[in-house]
């Protein structure tokens, strides 16, 4: 029989009812570390009193009111988000799909009203993961998300994961609308693309006209150890496709582009009922007005290096479970010799949490404000959680 919550996951079976900062607690009362902070999502961890406030406050005030009305707190955030990007614009949703749908629409709009309407591929590349609903999953093209959902949505060119040069400037023709690419891909397996190819992706587009979109819904909003990923390349997007961070565990995403970029958006072109509703807006701005603060990115940094040397040695020690750490700030994944689960499933006797990725790797994303002293338990709860994979495979 069919369980009553559509089993589209494979779920561990552990229940939380509430959490603390970097820690969740189960029904039983056990506590966990949470390193995977809901994917990436908690990046104040659970129950951070400012965010508390901020929803409390205007849960007392007003919840919804549609995008027909002027709805304050989005106007707020939306002027906090261009004032600390490259954006003129915003438009908020619920998710980091949404945002890749306007991304999409943006971007072909953009050609069409500039009487160019052939101009609709957008080139992306393997391993990317832009979401799940047709168009992302026909962006990212794999056969695990697209198989058995046909006729996929058309217009989008699939390129290998950090394409030679060569290779790209030949795909970016006048049927180009747009590339998009995470600067750090996530589900692919926290793979960060390298400051050169992200610079060399945007003096292309330069050349080309073609629209530049970057997706840092998992990677942006402090992430990395910047405010956003790409900031580290030095170079801008045309769009970005943002969300889980940005609400801290509330559902908020965002589309922020430029001006130009965003000009075939006019009144009547694309809507949400939900999309900047004052209580995700509310809490998105608490979230921000916290991680964009240059002192709380400059201890993102420098609990990363802590974070990763320890990883370093962790990885040393066990050469036999892990191959490699990779990835930037504290988006971390460490690459294994045994099968990931193996890892994810004894980290659970250990009480700790972490993601699978692809590529056989094990994710890290802890909340950004996680103390020195959880970062040192997280690494001996990793370590004894390696140990017992290698005791497993030795068949102790
Ligand atoms: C890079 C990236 N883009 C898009 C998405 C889709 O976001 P959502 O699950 O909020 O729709 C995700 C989710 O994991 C993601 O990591």
């Amino acid at each position: 029989m069919i369980p009553s919550v559509l089993p589209t996951y494979n779920r561990a079976p552990l229940e939380f009812e509430r959490g603390e900062g970097t820690w969740l607690i189960a029904t039983d009362g056990s506590r966990y570390l949470d390193m995977g902070a809901g994917i990436g999502v908690n990046a104040l961890g659970h129950a951070h009193p400012a965010l508390v406030a901020a929803l409390g406050a205007q849960a007392g005030k007003l919840w919804h009111l549609s995008n027909l009305y002027r709805i304050p707190e989005q106007q707020a955030l939306a002027d906090a988000l261009v004032e600390k990007t490259f954006a003129d614009t915003v438009f908020f949703t619920n998710s980091g799909t949404e945002s890749c749908e306007l991304a999409v629409k943006m971007a072909r709009k953009y050609w069409y009203d500039k009487g160019q309407p052939d101009r609709v591929n957008i080139v992306t590349f393997s391993g990317a993961f832009h979401g799940r609903s047709s168009a992302a999953i026909a962006a990212a093209g794999s056969e695990k998300m697209t198989k058995g959902f046909g006729p996929l949505l058309p217009g989008f060119v699939h390129l290998p994961f950090a394409a030679h040069d060569a290779v790209l400037s030949n795909a970016i023709d006048d049927t180009v609308a747009a590339i998009l690419v995470e600067p750090v891909q996530g589900e692919g397996g926290i793979r960060p693309l390298p400051d050169p190819c992200l610079k060399g992706l945007r003096e292309l587009c330069d050349q080309t006209g073609t629209l530049l979109i970057f997706d840092e819904v998992q990677c942006g909003m402090g992430r990395t150890g910047r405010l956003f990923a790409h900031e580290w390349a030095g170079v801008a997007p045309d769009i970005m496709m943002i969300a889980k961070g940005i609400g801290g565990g509330f559902p908020l995403g965002a589309v922020l582009a430029t001006e130009g970029a965003a000009s075939g958006m006019t009144a009547g072109t694309h809507g949400s009922t939900y999309g900047g509703n004052p209580l995700a807006c509310a809490v998105g701005k608490a979230v921000l007005e916290i991680v964009g603060a240059p002192a709380f990115l400059d201890e993102v940094n420098r609990k990363a290096g802590l974070l990763r040397q320890r990883l370093e040695g962790l990885v040393a020690s066990h050469p036999d479970v892990f191959d490699l750490v990779r990835g930037v700030g504290l988006m971390l994944g460490l690459k294994c010799r045994v099968p990931n689960t193996d890892l994810v499933q004894a980290g659970y006797a250990e009480r700790l949490l972490t993601v699978p990725a692809a590529d056989n790797v094990v994710r890290l994303l802890p909340p950004l404000n996680i103390t020195e002293d959880e970062i040192a338990e997280a690494v001996a709860r990793l370590d004894a959680a390696a140990a017992a994979v290698t005791r497993k495979e030795a068949g102790a």
